[in-house]
């Protein structure tokens, strides 16, 4: 299949174009700036210039690889601990003006599948209980853009598969060595009772869900899928785990009041939040099988990869 990929540049997308050229598909990474025009092109793919909040730029990328899949992998998540409201305003509009142009195109193109990442955290969270893809939604400030992305992505023309990844995991990715900086400097403790379950997927088997979903499209249109490993477990395991395996101090536990007034009310409900996400839709429709189930298995791999390479916490964790 021709398969056109935005956030090809992305944590995600540098790991797919290699693993769908594999599978023998054409496939075409939309980048912004010269150095990702090349990134791609290093890849195997054919790189295709476009900013996705530029709807006239996004056609002409979509109409000079005339794809027969879209992938879309775009986001502008905040790089801070101590996010602000206003922090989120780019992401939004990657998530609602950049997937609605990124429609539109696709709608030109008659497209077979639109693949469009979303997030598991716009499910509210549920302490104990288990998240499927019916869970009732979230009313977080935050995450009401990925929300409007979900439902124009579920309204579209084009037969779309809405993928809600769990907290991705990558030894390249921004947030994942943030944490694995913080954890090795005791910053990263346990909140509270550290009871809030943690739903993880390692990059690869985050890609492994975009492959899926293309090899059935039929299957996965109009579907959503939790993309998530298949043990959740609670803060207070994963990371004495996580810090065990770099060779780190063991956490702290931290009362909540405490952990508010450092990251702010706002951030630490999303991080407190108890998401115990469900895999079981995606391995029963669409033969899913995670390569890193648990957070074991994750954690192992991200401190093999990282060892010997130091990563600087951002000023604001350390404040
Ligand atoms: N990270 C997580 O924990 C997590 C969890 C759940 C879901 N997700 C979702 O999974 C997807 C992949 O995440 P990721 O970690 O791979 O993201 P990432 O590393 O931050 O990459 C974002 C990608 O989007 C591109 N992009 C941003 N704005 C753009 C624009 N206006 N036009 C064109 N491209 C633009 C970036 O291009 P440049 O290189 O030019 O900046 C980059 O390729 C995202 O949709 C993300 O929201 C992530």
């Amino acid at each position: 299949m021709r398969i056109l990929v935005a956030g090809a540049t992305g944590v995600m997308g540098r790991a797919l174009l290699p693993r769908l050229q594999e599978a023998g598909h054409t496939v075409f990474g939309l980048a912004r700036t010269p150095h990702g025009l090349l990134d791609v092109s290093l890849t195997g793919a054919t790189p295709v210039r476009g900013d996705v909040l530029d709807a006239d730029a996004t056609l002409r990328a979509v109409r000079e690889a005339r794809p027969e899949a879209i992938v879309n992998l775009t986001s502008a998540i905040p790089r801070r601990l101590r996010v602000h409201p206003e922090d989120w305003a780019e992401n939004d509009r990657v998530r609602v003006e950049g997937t609605a142009n990124l429609l539109a195109a696709a709608h030109e193109m008659s497209v077979r599948l639109f693949v469009q990442s979303s997030a598991g955290y716009v499910c509210a969270p549920r302490g104990e209980d288990w998240i499927d893809e019916e869970a009732p939604l979230s009313t977080h400030p935050f995450l009401q853009a990925t929300l409007r992305m979900e439902e124009q992505v579920r309204t579209a023309s084009v037969p779309g598969v809405l993928l809600r990844f769990a907290a991705l995991m990558a030894a390249d990715a921004w947030h994942t060595q943030q944490s694995v900086a913080a954890l090795r400097r005791g910053l990263l403790p346990i909140i509270g009772d550290g009871s809030a379950y943690l739903s993880l997927i390692h990059v690869d088997d985050a890609v492994q869900a975009v492959l899926c979903a293309l090899a059935r499209p039929d299957v996965a249109a109009g579907r959503i899928y939790n993309v998530a490993d298949s043990a959740p477990a609670r803060m207070q395991e994963v990371l004495p785990f996580a810090a065990r395996v770099l060779g780190a101090p063991p956490p702290r536990t931290v009362p909540t009041f405490l952990a508010r007034m450092l990251a702010g009310a706002l951030t630490l409900e999303v991080f407190t939040a108890s998401y115990r996400l469900s895999n079981a839709r995606i391995r029963r429709e669409l033969g899913f099988e995670p390569r890193y189930p648990t957070y074991q298995e994750i954690w192992t791999q991200i401190a093999q990869v990282v060892s010997g390479q130091d990563f600087v916490p951002s000023t604001d964790l350390r404040a």
